[in-house]
C-alpha cells in the first residue's frame, strides 16, 4: 500500500546540497521484504498526480526530514552522561570502565539498550554506529532491541585485552573467536551490521589487533570502529607504545584498519599525511564536538578536513557527549568550527552541518543511498519536525527568510520537543 505524506519536506541531493520544498509530498511503498522505501518525492503540485492511488496524511506546518545518522556512540554509556572529568584517560578510569564492567550481565544490558534505543528515537536518531562493551551478552542485547524495533543499526563487541582493568578486559583469542561467531550471527541480519571494535591502540596487544585486521580483511563489508587522536595524554601514551609508528593514525594502517567502512572516531591530533591517509584509503572521522568540549579534548579542524578531502560526519560519543539530540551536536559542531585560535576558525552553513549528520554521515558509512536522505529508492527512515515547538522556536521559524536561516533556527533551538514522530522504514 502507498503512503503520502504532505508537508515540507528537506531532502539532499549528490553534491550535499539541500532539497527544500515548502510544499512537499514524499510518496513511500513497501519493497518485497516489506520495508518501506521512498518512491517519489518532490513539490506536491509535481509529484501528487503520479500517485492518485496513495493513502494521504496531511501534516501542515511540519517538516519532513530524513532520520539523523550518529557515527559514533556508545550504548552502554548511557548512564554516565555529564560525569566530568579532568581529561580522557582519568573518565575512562573513573566511570567508564566501571559502568561497562556491568554489561557482563544480559538483564542490566537489556535494561539500558531500552533506555538507549527510547532515547535515539526521541532524538529523532534512525541509525547509529555504537560501541557495545566487551561482553558478548551486551552486544546481543543491542542487537536484539535494534532487531525489535527494525532499526537500521550498527554495533560490535569492544576489543581491549590490555591496559584495562578486570571486568572488562577480555583475552586475546576468545575475543576474536567471540567476533567472528557474532558477526556470522548478525551482520547483514535484516537492518543490522556489525563493527569490528578494537578499543583504541593502547587497549589492544598487537595480537588482538593483527587478529581485527585479519577479520576485517576476511569479512571485507563488516564495518571497523576505534578511536583516534582524541586528547594529548593519549596521543602522547600511543607515542611511547608505537616509537617506531609514523603516527597514532599509522599504528591502525600497519593492523590493516583503515579501508571503506573504518570510522575513527575524534581525529583532532592529526597532520595532513593522516589526512591524506583518511582520503587515500576511504576511512572516515566521527566528529564528535560535544565531547571534544566537554572532556576538553581539543578542536576538530574542519577547513583542514575540507581542504585534504577525506569523509567525516557527525556524532554525539554519548557519554563522553553530553547529548543524544542531534541538534545539540549540530550547534556544538557550529561552536567548533568558530573556534578560530588553534586553526582557522570558519563558519559551517547550517544545511551542511544537518547534511554531515543525515546523508553526508550515511555516505561516510558507506550507506550512501539506503539512509540518511529521501531521494526515491532510500528506506523510509523519516522525521516529523514540529518548528512550532517551543514560543521561541516557533517565532524564529515565522521571521526565517531562508532555508538556511530556519535551519540555523532549529539547530540553534532544537531538541527532542522539534522532533515530533520518527517513522521507520520497517515496522520492528
Ligand atoms: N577512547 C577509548 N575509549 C573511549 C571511550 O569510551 N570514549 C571516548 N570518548 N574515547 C575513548
Ligand atoms: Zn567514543
Amino acid at each position: 500500500m502507498k503512503k503520502a505524506y504532505r508537508a515540507s519536506l528537506l531532502r539532499f541531493d549528490d553534491a550535499g546540497l539541500p532539497v527544500f520544498d515548502e510544499d512537499g509530498l514524499l510518496v513511500v511503498a513497501p519493497d518485497s521484504a516489506g520495508r518501506q522505501r521512498v518512491l517519489d518525492a518532490g513539490s506536491h503540485a509535481a509529484v501528487s498526480p503520479r500517485h492518485p492511488d496513495a493513502e494521504l496524511t496531511h501534516l501542515p506546518g511540519r517538516i519532513l526530514a530524513p532520520g539523523f545518522v550518529d557515527m559514533h556512540i556508545h550504548f552502554p554509556q548511557t548512564d554516565i552522561i555529564g560525569s566530568p572529568s579532568p581529561g580522557l584517560l582519568p573518565w575512562l578510569e573513573n566511570y567508564t570502565f566501571p559502568a561497562e564492567a556491568r554489561f557482563a550481565d544480559t538483564a542490566h544490558s537489556n535494561e539500558v539498550a531500552d533506555v538507549f534505543f527510547g532515547e535515539l528515537l526521541r532524538n529523532g536518531v534512525t541509525t547509529a554506529l555504537a560501541f557495545a562493551t566487551s561482553h558478548v551478552a551486551s552486544v546481543d542485547a543491542f542487537f536484539e532491541g535494534a532487531q525489535r524495533r527494525g532499526l537500521r543499526m550498527i554495533s560490535g563487541k569492544v576489543l581491549q585485552d590490555r591496559h584495562s582493568p578486570d571486568g572488562v578486559r577480555d583475552e586475546t583469542e576468545q575475543s576474536l573467536i567471540d567476533t567472528e561467531a557474532l558477526i556470522r550471527k548478525w551482520h547483514n541480519t535484516g537492518r543490522l551490521g556489525y563493527a569490528i571494535t578494537p578499543r583504541f591502540a593502547p587497549a589492544s596487544t598487537d595480537a588482538q589487533m593483527r587478529g581485527a585486521g585479519e577479520l576485517a580483511a576476511k569479512y571485507p563489508d563488516t564495518w571497523i570502529q576505534s578511536h583516534v587522536a582524541e586528547n594529548r595524554d593519549e596521543v602522547a601514551w600511543v607515542r611511547e607504545l608505537y616509537p617506531q609508528a609514523r603516527s597514532y593514525l599509522d599504528v591502525y594502517a600497519g593492523f590493516g584498519l583503515m579501508r571503506e567502512r573504518a570510522v575513527y572516531a575524534h581525529c583532532i591530533y592529526l597532520d595532513d599525511t593522516d589526512r591524506a591517509l583518511l582520503r587515500d584509503t576511504k576511512t572516515a572521522a566521527a566528529v564528535s564536538p560535544t565531547s571534544n568540549l566537554f572532556l576538553g579534548s581539543g578542536f576538530f579542524d574542519f577547513g583542514a578536513a575540507d581542504r585534504v578531502g577525506y569523509p567525516y560526519g557527525l556524532a554525539s560519543d554519548v557519554g563522553g557527549g553530553t547529548s543524544f539530540s542531534p541538534f545539540h551536536t549540530m550547534l556544538a559542531a557550529y561552536y567548533v568550527g568558530r573556534e578560530g585560535q588553534t586553526k582557522a576558525g570558519l563558519s559551517i552553513a547550517p544545511s551542511e552541518l544537518w547534511w554531515r549528520h543525515t546523508g553526508g554521515a550515511a555516505r561516510a558509512l558507506g550507506l550512501d543511498g539506503v539512509v540518511g536522505n529521501l531521494q526515491p529508492g532510500c528506506e523510509a527512515d523519516f522525521l516529523v519536525l514540529n518548528p512550532q515547538a517551543t514560543p521561541l522556536l516557533a517565532r524564529k521559524a515565522a521571521r526565517a527568510n531562508s532555508l538556511e536561516e530556519l535551519l540555523f533556527a532549529m539547530i540553534v533551538l532544537g531538541d527532542d520537543r522539534l522532533v515530533e514522530r520518527t517513522v521507520i522504514s520497517q515496522a520492528g
